[in-house]
């Protein structure tokens, strides 16, 4: 106890965030080279499932999550006291970000549509019927084609968690299960004093919260889940962060090291641009990075579709080779973003510190025996599981693909605690002086985010400055 005292004292002592960059590993990811003139695929994107003799590569459809297979247990002497978990969504149909991308793939969600309904005092059988959108188009409401003819007839929602997306959602959460429901003491049943479940105010969040919790707690029919308001919601997050943004700009639009990817990729976006019949330069993002792109050709992959070929001519699609250079594209961007700019660890640090305030609170309640809470999961985004990374310095960034998770395991042993932070089930290594996460003293883990962060103040003044 004593011990415990002066460890809290010393974590109140720091103030000011001091960020610390350090550079990340050289990869195939993050070369330009050999992203502009390489070939392969960076990984698996045209199926969910992942051979288990590789499981640990990374799969864009279907990230690895720590599963009773992989999982390393640890001496008897360890005890597991909290798990945290933040994943993104599971796989799901492109954005409608843009919709007047023209080609010859359709999408149908008959029968799959998102469940919408407000829950009775008695429930679903009692009081309501369960309420399924499912989105139509007609012809007569005359803005109905200038939203793209590649769509027109679609009855799905743009986006949301196709029905296969749902099965790996509900497969995770029984992988979870496996591995923490007998570590942790969970039952059948969620039980809201010792559990928590939290998603952000993009629907498709609750759609993968309803799978997974499937598989996490077979006997729950009805779930309460935690969202904070839009306004300021640090999971997707929504808050505003002015600095944050500004760095971010600064590094991207307006910086060489950023606009060089894109001339050189000049000859790749002239061809998807004759098969999307994409307008270039336009104004919804389709030539600022490779965003777009990548989300419409994986999300067909990943679905079992072919590439597309040109609403007019059925031998002007995309190649193999294009979309293997489209994903190489895609993970330098990511790896630049939050890795390879020098100044993505203060941008991080602003745009993500709420969150690990959060973190740090629900370890140190832990600590200090205030906490009933064993297990909290976050369901959120790439633009969530990103800047995780990116705050924690990991060695080697990748864009986290669909269902990919970090999961923060506090371990106690005799008085002293303990983290180890998963990454796609296995530690994570980082560029910190922390290296790899595989139990450092969590005190460590409290300095390192102070240093990161300052207080919440500083954090409030910082996004100002
Ligand atoms: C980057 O990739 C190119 C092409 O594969 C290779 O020749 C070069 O050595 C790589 N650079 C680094 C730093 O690994
Ligand atoms: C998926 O892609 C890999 C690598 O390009 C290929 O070997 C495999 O046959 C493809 N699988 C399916 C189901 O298309
Ligand atoms: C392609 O991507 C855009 C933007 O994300 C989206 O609006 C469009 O529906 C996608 N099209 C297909 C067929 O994936
Ligand atoms: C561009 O990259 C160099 C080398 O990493 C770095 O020193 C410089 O700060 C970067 N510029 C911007 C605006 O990110
Ligand atoms: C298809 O051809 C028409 C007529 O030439 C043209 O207006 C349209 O932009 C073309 N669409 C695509 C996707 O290339």
């Amino acid at each position: 106890m004593v011990s415990d005292l002066i460890l809290l004292v010393s974590w109140v002592a720091i103030a000011r965030a001091t960020v610390v960059y350090y550079p990340p590993a050289q990869s195939n990811i993050n070369n330009l080279t050999f992203v502009l003139t390489g070939t392969g695929a960076p990984g698996i994107f045209n199926s969910s499932t992942t051979p288990d003799k590789n499981y640990g590569e990374y799969n864009w459809c279907n990230m690895p999550h720590v599963r009773t297979r992989e999982y390393k247990t640890l001496s008897k002497e360890y005890t597991l006291e909290y798990v945290e978990i933040i994943q993104r969504h599971h796989k799901r149909t492109p954005y409608a970000s843009n919709t007047f991308f023209k080609e010859d793939i359709t999408w149908s969600c008959t029968g799959e549509g998102p469940v919408a309904y407000g829950k009775g005092p008695s429930g679903v059988s009692s009081d309501v019927t369960e309420i399924q959108w499912q989105a139509f188009e007609d012809s007569q409401n005359p803005w109905t084609t200038t939203v793209g003819p590649g769509f027109v007839g679609t009855t799905c929602q743009l986006p949301q968690i196709t029905s296969e997306g749902i099965v790996d959602s509900h497969t995770h959460g029984s992988d979870l299960r496996s591995v923490y429901a007998s570590r942790l003491g969970l039952g059948q049943t969620l039980n809201p004093a010792a559990v928590q479940i939290r998603v952000t105010n993009n629907v498709i969040t609750s759609q993968v919260a309803g799978g997974l919790l499937r598989g996490l707690f077979p006997g729950t029919d009805n779930a309460a889940v935690l969202i904070q308001s839009s306004t300021f919601d640090s999971l997707e997050p929504t808050y505003s962060c002015p600095r944050a943004n500004s760095l971010f700009n600064a590094y991207t639009s307006g910086s060489g090291n950023w606009t060089t990817h894109l001339t050189d990729a000049a000859p790749l976006y002239a061809k998807l641009d004759s098969v999307s019949g994409t307008a270039n330069p336009d104004t919804a993002g389709w030539h600022t990075s490779f965003d777009h792109y990548y989300d419409n050709l994986s999300a067909k992959l990943c679905h079992g579709k072919t590439l597309p070929c040109s609403v007019n001519s059925s031998s002007l699609c995309v190649t193999q080779d294009e979309a293997d250079t489209v994903f190489r594209l895609g993970n330098w961007e990511y790896s630049y973003y939050f890795r390879d700019a020098p100044d993505s660890a203060e941008y991080s640090a602003l745009h993500y510190g709420a969150w690990f305030l959060e973190l740090k609170a629900h370890l140190e309640a832990v600590v200090t025996g205030q906490g009933k809470v064993k297990y909290f999961h976050n369901i959120a985004h790439d633009g969530s599981v990103s800047p995780v990374l990116g705050f924690l310095q990991i060695a080697n960034m990748v864009w986290p693909g669909m269902g990919s998770e970090v999961v923060f395991e506090l371990y106690k042993k005799q008085n002293s605690y303990f983290l180890r932070v998963l990454w796609g089930g296995q530690p994570m290594v980082t560029s910190t002086l922390m290296g790899t996460l595989d139990l450092i003293p969590v005190e460590t883990m409290f300095n390192y985010i102070d240093s990161m962060i300052g207080s919440s103040a500083d954090l409030l003044a910082g996004c100002q400055s």
